[in-house]
Order: C-alpha cells, then structure tokens, then sequence
C-alpha cells in the first residue's frame, strides 16, 4: 500500500476540486491511503495534512476554489522551507506528492523533485502560460465568465453608443485576452506579446463607429504595457483631442470564481486520473498536461526551462475578423 498526498497551490482555478476528487478516487481504488495538504506549500510546511476518503471529495466536482486552500508561499522557495516540507513528507510515511497549480507552483515541484522526492505536476491555471499544457484547468470556465462579461457590456455599449475597455486577468500571457477578444467580438486587442500603441486602440475605437457598429470595444490584457490603467490615463488626457470617452472594467478576480463548466471538470478529472498512473508507474517529476489533444507527460525540468508561445496567428485572426 502506499501513500500518496496532494496539494493546490498559486491563484485557484476552476476544476481543480475535480483534480482532487480524481487524484482521490484513483488513489483509493489503488487501495492507497490519501492525504490532503491544506493551503499549499504553507500548509507542506506547517505539515498540514488531512486524510482523505472517497466521501471528503463528494459534492466538488461542481465548485469552483479549491477544497483543500490554496496559496503562494514564498518560504517554500528557500532551502529552508523546503527541507521541512521535506522532514514533513518522510515522518508522515508519504510516498508521492501531487502539486494541482501553475507556473510558480511547478517551479516548486521542480525543485522538490530534484531533491529526489517523487512528485507529479498538474497544470493547472487560469493564465495557460504554461509549457507542457497546450490548455491548462480554469482556462475555459475563466474564459467563459470573461466572455460573459463581454456580452453584457456589448449590450450598454451598443444602446449608448459608448467605447468600452474591458482587462482580463493573465500574468504576463495574453492568451485570456486574445481568446476573449476573439470570441466575444472585440474591436481591438491589447497583449503583453505584441505592443499596440494607444492611439492605435483609439484608432480602431472609432474605426467601429464609422464603418457603422454601435459599440466599439477593446479587450485588454493586464500584463501588458498598455493596460486597463495607462490606456485610461491617455483617454482622459487626450479626451479632447479624441473625441470620445473610454468606459473601463477590470474584471480581476471574477474571472477565478465560477463553477468548472464541463471542459474543466473533465479536462482536470483526466488530469487527476493521469498523475495517479505516474506515481503507479514511478514515473515521476513530470507534469500532466494535455499535448495534441492527448494527456501527456512532460518532465519538470522541461517544464521550467521552456515557455510557452502564443499563437501569433490568432492575433491576426482578431484584427481580420473585428472588421
Ligand atoms: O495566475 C493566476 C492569476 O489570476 C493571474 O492571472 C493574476 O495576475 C494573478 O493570479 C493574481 O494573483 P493574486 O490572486 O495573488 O492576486
């Protein structure tokens, strides 16, 4: 018998109680015993485990957040912080840790792993920034909840004839951005990926009006130079001279709240399912991801010493289709 823990950690992301509620089951139809480490890394640290039956993980599959707590925990990237979680894991009797998060999440279970320590990544985060994942957990609830938004603001845009500036969340990645924009019918997208000056987003604005639409909005994504903030201080300053007033909504983190649509759950049951099998087979210091359609296994330190490309196709789709 063995036992297995498993841990949320970085920004929540909708799906991620169904990572658990599978990496659970799984375990337990190994006949495995299971423990859950609350609030991530802090809680690995503290040795903040919580054993886990088929009945803790019941009632989910439907939520969004994480069950177990979730956090971004600076200690675990000192030696220090690490070596206890470590002293934790081994008096515990645990044999493998699954880590359900992102980027910096990962990064943490790289450097566990290289401790000797088998560990198995889950990609999961809203931001898909990350490399080994072409789509990660909470991408498609996040999008959908960003694209909801959108619809809405159509609607006032249209009747007030009014420019709008919506910002999605994303780090440093435009992908929620461009995927929002694409589908909810933007007129202009800004990404950290490709730098659009704010009189090119003011052009497009009006561009919407003069070929004859009654709304004209741009997505904006927060990590890039010209965000929801600078670009709402260069429409106030040269409201004038641009003739039209910018309305501005940062979604933040509603866009992390929603229940997993169906995509989620699925995608990170599959996940959940696929760690289990790695630790089955000691294939472990990898993250369980989703390449060519397929659920794959891509090693940590691959994982870290690559980033992940947008598609810069897809932005010109945007430009082409916001005609
Ligand atoms: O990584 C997910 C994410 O939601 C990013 O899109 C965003 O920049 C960040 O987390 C916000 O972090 P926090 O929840 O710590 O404010």
């Amino acid at each position: 018998m063995r036992r297995i823990s498993v841990l949320t950690s970085g920004g929540d992301a909708s799906g991620m109680n169904a990572a658990i509620r599978a990496v659970v089951r799984t375990s337990l139809d190994n006949a495995w015993e299971v423990f859950g480490v609350r609030r991530g890394y802090a809680g690995l640290i503290a040795g903040d485990f919580i054993a886990l039956g088929a009945r803790d993980v019941g009632g989910i599959i439907q939520l969004g957040g994480t069950m177990l707590g979730t956090g971004r925990c600076h200690e675990f990237e000192t030696d220090d912080g690490r070596a206890q979680a470590l002293r934790n894991l081994r008096q515990k009797e645990i044999d493998a840790l699954i880590v359900i998060g992102g980027d910096g999440s990962q990064h943490g279970s790289c450097l566990l792993s290289q401790t000797g320590f088998p560990v198995v990544g889950i990609a999961s985060t809203i931001d898909n920034d990350l490399y080994g994942s072409e789509i990660t957990i909470g991408v498609d609830t996040a999008l959908n909840i960003a694209l909801e938004s959108i619809d809405r603001l159509k609607v006032t845009a249209s009747s007030h004839r009014r420019a709008f500036l919506v910002e999605v969340m994303g780090r440093d990645c435009g992908y929620l951005a461009l995927m929002a924009g694409i589908t909810g019918g933007a007129e202009v997208v800004v990404i950290p990926e490709v730098e659009v000056q704010p009189e090119q987003v003011a052009k497009e604005l009006r561009g919407a009006y003069e070929r004859g639409k009654a709304h004209a909005i741009a997505v904006v994504a927060e990590g890039a130079r010209y965000n929801a903030r600078a670009l709402s201080a260069y429409f106030q300053e040269h409201q004038e001279r641009l003739g039209f007033e910018l309305r501005v909504t940062t979604l933040g983190h509603v866009q992390r709240g929603g229940a997993p649509g169906a995509f989620d759950r699925l995608l990170a049951t599959r996940f959940g399912v696929a760690a289990v099998r790695q630790v089955e087979t000691n294939e472990c210091g990898v993250l369980v991801g989703l390449l060519k359609g397929k659920v794959a296994a891509t090693p940590l330190m691959d994982v870290m010493s690559n980033r992940k490309a947008l598609d810069s196709q897809l932005f010109e789709v945007s430009r082409i289709l916001a005609q």
